[in-house]
């Protein structure tokens, strides 16, 4: 039983129907509950009605994130998958980071992954068997972008909060890792709106050059994909990982700047 976050977006469905075509039950939270009911309807035409769910969650809401877990376990007895993803992007220069931008980036990034997490944690405690907390961070977090400080310090936070997690989760089983993209334009919203225009004029393109900017940016010379980070997702949801916790998994083509160490 899986609860994606931000389960209507670009990476959010694409890893909902990673966990699916494994047999996972998974319930598509996200603040869009009108677009998590859409995607949830095309799926349960795939994979059944009996295994895909959709809600309305604000991650910045202590009550919605309660109810969420609430109806999880009401629809499938629980939750043993979490994958934090729901998010935004901003960018702006520091002068003109605003306080109620740098602290929309907190409250939705960092504080959305610490409440959705902790209610994760005080339901697989009380489950006793275990489970897989997700964080889908970023590159960012790793590495400093240009005009995007609330951004890559807001990711950054998620990134060291899942490493204190993978620390106190590991004695009842529950282990913490993160994935971290790294410009993902297909399929995503985020590229579509004033992150995509704010991040062109920083590299002084479009939307095409921008993807082919970052392709050839990218040590692979490869587009990132939804379905790549849904792979990385996967990897820590199932048992492949049984033995790795608070590790950083980077889908980004190859980036020096992040490289862990
Ligand atoms: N696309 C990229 O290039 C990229 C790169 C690095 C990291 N990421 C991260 O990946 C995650 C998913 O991004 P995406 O590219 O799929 O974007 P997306 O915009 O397609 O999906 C994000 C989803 O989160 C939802 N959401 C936003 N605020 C919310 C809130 N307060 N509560 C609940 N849901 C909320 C949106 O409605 C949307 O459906 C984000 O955390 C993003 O920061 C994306």
């Amino acid at each position: 039983m899986a609860l994606v976050t931000g389960g209507a977006g670009g990476i959010g469905s694409a890893t909902a129907e990673r966990l699916l075509r494994d047999g996972a039950c998974v319930m598509l939270a996200d603040i869009d509950g009108a677009a998590a009911q859409e995607v949830a309807t095309g799926m349960a035409r795939v994979y059944g009605a009996d295994v895909v769910r959709a809600v309305a969650m604000n991650v910045t809401d202590e009550g919605q994130v309660a109810a969420a877990y609430a109806a999880v376990a009401v629809e499938f007895g629980g939750v043993d998958i979490l994958v934090s993803n729901a998010g935004i992007a901003s960018s702006a220069p520091i002068e003109e980071t605003t306080l109620a931008l740098w602290n929309r980036n907190m409250d939705i990034l960092s504080t959305g992954y610490f409440l959705v997490s902790r209610a994760a944690f005080r339901m697989l405690r009380a489950q006793g068997i275990g489970g897989s907390v997700i964080f889908v961070a970023s590159k960012n977090g790793l590495a400093a972008s240009p005009n995007a400080a609330a951004y890559c310090t807001a990711k950054a936070a998620e990134i060291h909060l899942a490493r204190c997690l993978a620390l106190e989760g590991a004695e009842a089983g529950i282990r913490v890792n993160v994935v971290n993209p790294d410009a993902v334009l297909r399929g995503s919203k985020i590229w579509s709106g004033e992150w995509l225009d704010q991040r062109a004029s920083t590299y002084k393109t479009d939307k095409d050059g921008l993807e082919e900017m970052y392709r050839q940016r990218s040590m692979l010379k490869r587009s990132v994909l939804p379905e790549d980070i849904a792979e990385g997702v996967y990897f820590f949801a199932s048992d492949l990982t049984a033995k790795s916790t608070g590790n950083i998994l980077n889908v980004d083509a190859g980036n020096k700047e992040a490289f862990t160490r």
